[in-house]
Parts: structure tokens; sequence; C-alpha cells
């Protein structure tokens, strides 16, 4: 790796960790059930969360990890858990995101946790976003896949369902089922994942939305439309908030 490539990852990773240590020093008190999310963002939110356990900052919390990474990095930190089923009323989540509009749309799923992810933000009081600020897109679709998870069962006849969805007609889309090292790639949920790649923005989202979850077979969509409350977006200048 190049010094200049090196030193933008470095940036990078400063920028991801000031997000989620904010997010927890600002968004998480003593009390609190929180929903943990995924990625490389929400690992620093975890880790802050961890240190202000054990060091007594934050007492009687409980978390609601999104998958089993995060679940696996919260147990390293002794972190108290639960589920949705022990606590159904998250006062808080936190978690990244592939993608962010203006109106703080979101795509999310390219680190595979969806499924745990809408259904934690959808319970939580507060649903709080952590992007470095690349992943700011004026139009949801144009930086990489959609990631819609499906059963394993006929994937390849809900793969083609996917691409004929009425809202994505007249756009140029694509459609590949995720492998990892050569192997399907399979979720916590023991499901598959569809990336859908657009040419362009994806057109009407709410119809977009609602035509993919209406497709049987399909699990759940990437697309996090209206959830998030607020998002804090890490730059070289600092952290913004976008409400
Ligand atoms: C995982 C997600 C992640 O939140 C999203 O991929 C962002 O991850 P990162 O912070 O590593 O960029 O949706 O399913």
């Amino acid at each position: 790796m190049s010094r200049a490539v090196q030193t933008q990852v470095a940036c990078t990773e400063d920028m991801k960790k000031a997000a989620g240590y904010r997010a927890v020093d600002d968004h998480i008190h003593s009390g609190m059930v929180v929903g943990l999310g995924t990625g490389s963002t929400a690992y620093y939110a975890v880790e802050r969360l961890g240190q202000k356990i054990k060091n007594g900052e934050l007492v009687d919390i409980v978390a609601i990890p999104t998958s089993t990474k995060t679940e696996n990095q919260a147990r390293s930190w002794n972190i108290p858990l639960g589920t949705l089923d022990t606590h159904p009323s998250p006062d808080v989540a936190i978690d990244g995101a592939d993608e962010v509009d203006s109106h703080l749309n979101l795509i999310k799923g390219r680190g595979g946790a969806l499924l745990r992810e809408k259904m934690v933000a959808i319970e939580a009081e507060k649903f709080v976003i952590i992007v470095v600020e690349s992943k700011l897109v004026q139009g949801l679709g144009v930086t990489g896949a959609l990631p819609v998870e499906i059963t394993p069962f006929c994937w390849k006849r809900t793969m083609r369902c996917l691409l004929d969805v009425e809202a994505f007609q007249g756009c140029q889309v694509s459609a590949t089922l995720r492998q990892e090292q050569d192997r399907i790639y399979v979720t916590d949920n023991h499901n598959y994942i569809v990336d859908l790649f657009f040419k362009e923005p994806i057109p009407e989202l709410v119809s977009a939305a609602r035509q993919l979850i209406d497709i049987v077979g399909v699990v759940e969509h990437g697309l996090f439309l209206h959830m998030a409350d607020v998002c804090l977006v890490s730059g070289k200048e600092g952290i913004r908030l976008i409400e």
C-alpha cells in the first residue's frame, strides 16, 4: 500500500472512530436499552460503550446486537445483552450506513446484517446513524449495491422477480448473488443476499421498497426509508449533524 493510501485509510478510520464515540457520548445514558449496529463504524460505538461500562461511567445498560459479529464484540467487553423479545423497546439504536441521502433515507446491508438491523432500528425510540462523509449521496444506489435478503429456496426465481419490480422498469438494473471466498454468502439468519446494482439513482424509493418486500421469497431489503432520526457525519473538519 502506498503512503498516500495508508494515510487515507488511517484518516477514514479516525473519522469512523470519532463518529462512533460521539454517538455513544451524546445519545447513551445509564439505564438505557441500546441497539448495536454492525460494521466498521458501529464497531467504534460498541468499543466506546464497552469502555464506558467498564470504567463505571455507564451503568444498567442492556444492548441488543444486530449480528453475531457485533454480539461477539459486545461479549468481549462484557456488555450485558438482551434481545427484542426481552427488551422490546430500545431507547436508541446506533448504526452505520452504506449510503445516506439528504432526507436521511439509507441503503444498508452491504455488511450483510440488514434484517436484524432493520428489526432493531424500527423498534428503537431513536435511530442514530454514524457515517463518514463519503457516504452522503444525492440519490440512493449510486455507490454500490442495494442488498436484498432472500430465502435460499429457489433463489434464482426470487432473483428474477427482483429484476421484474415495476419501479425498476426503465432503469438499468442487474442482480448478483453475493459470494464470499467462492462460496454463496449466508447471513446470520441462514439466508442469501442478492445485490442489486443500478446505473442511476434508484427511482421511486417508496414504491420500490413496497414492491420489493411484496415479493414472496424476499425476507428484507436494504432500503431504510424515513427511519433515521439523526445522522452524525464525520469528516476532516469534525462531526456535523443532519436531522
Ligand atoms: C451492515 C450495514 C453497515 O451498517 C453498513 O454496511 C456500513 O458499514 P461500515 O460502517 O463498515 O461502512 O448495513 O449490514
